[in-house]
């Protein structure tokens, strides 16, 4: 379980979190949804530490997230993967070391310099693109593959941490709806079949009312709904949405966000 309890991230003014209180049960799949600058990013940074709370809490069991150092911290960043939209895979390195880098928070500082990896780490890292149907990409180079590839290959990588928690922050965001579909689909079977929570920043209300258990409204920083899916009525929607409720209703809208067709389709059906 984890509990949140008056989290508050504050960058001069602005508290891009505000005083979030959430519990988030082991092995639910929740989707962050909110306008760009509603403080979804820092919610999931706040989670695995890449930022540090300005108030409040972060408990895991009866241990306190907000409080760990050194090694303790690093075991809690690899305990919460994070896949982020850009993939920020190593383009020149291949899939496969790509994949075994997930793992080393846990190596001597030499053998992560030295790039050297047992047998056993390197079954893992395979069987893990395995799931992703990407382990015959393993001697490619990571920069060749399209970007539903690299996203895929940045979920092999996140579970070759073998993560209580994996954190993805607008996923899908740079793909277009087929591979979206395929990311979306591997983050539910990871879900499910591995007991992973997941919690995933999505900017489209579609996607997060189809893939997810719960649904988290933000906005300012502020949580202005937690339900599921069939709470969240489309005037609730619209008021997190504000004035990227268009944009937000539609993913074609976002993923060709040019098109005129979509969007003014949208426009009809909300
Ligand atoms: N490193 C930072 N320095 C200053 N302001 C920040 C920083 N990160 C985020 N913010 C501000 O915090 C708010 C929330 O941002 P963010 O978490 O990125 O929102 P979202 O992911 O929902 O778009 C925004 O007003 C943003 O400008
Ligand atoms: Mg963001």
């Amino acid at each position: 379980m984890l509990k949140l309890d008056n989290l508050t991230r504050r960058f001069g003014d602005t508290a891009a979190v505000d005083r979030v209180n959430l519990e988030i049960a082991e092995g639910q799949m929740v989707g962050i949804i909110g306008r760009s600058g509603a403080g979804k990013s820092t919610l999931l940074r706040l989670l695995n530490r890449l930022t540090d709370p300005s108030e409040g809490q972060i408990l895991f069991g009866n241990r306190d997230i907000a409080q760990l150092k050194g090694r303790d911290l690093r075991q809690w960043r690899s305990d919460c993967a994070m896949i982020f939209q850009q993939f920020n895979l190593v383009g020149r390195l291949d899939v496969l070391t790509n994949v075994l880098t997930g793992r080393l928070f846990d190596l001597p500082a030499w053998r992560a310099l030295a790039q050297i990896y047992t047998p056993a780490e390197r079954a893992f890292a395979v069987q893990a693109l395995d799931r992703l149907t990407m382990a015959h990409t393993a001697l490619q180079r990571a920069e060749t593959l399209s970007g539903g590839q690299q996203q895929r290959v940045a979920i092999a990588r996140a579970l070759a941490q073998e993560p209580k928690i994996l954190l993805a922050d607008e996923p899908i965001a740079s793909l277009d709806p087929l591979n979206a579909k395929i990311v979306m689909d591997a983050l539910r079977t990871i879900n499910q079949q591995d007991g992973i929570t997941v919690i995933c920043n999505l900017h489209t209300l579609d996607t997060a009312r189809d893939y997810c258990d719960r649904i988290i409204g933000m906005q300012a920083g502020r949580v202005v709904f937690d339900g599921t899916p069939a709470q969240l009525t489309q005037g609730m929607a619209r008021e997190i949405y504000g004035a990227e409720a268009d944009q937000a209703f539609n993913e074609a809208a976002t993923s060709t966000s040019l098109a005129s067709g979509p969007r003014a389709r949208a426009k009809e059906a909300v």
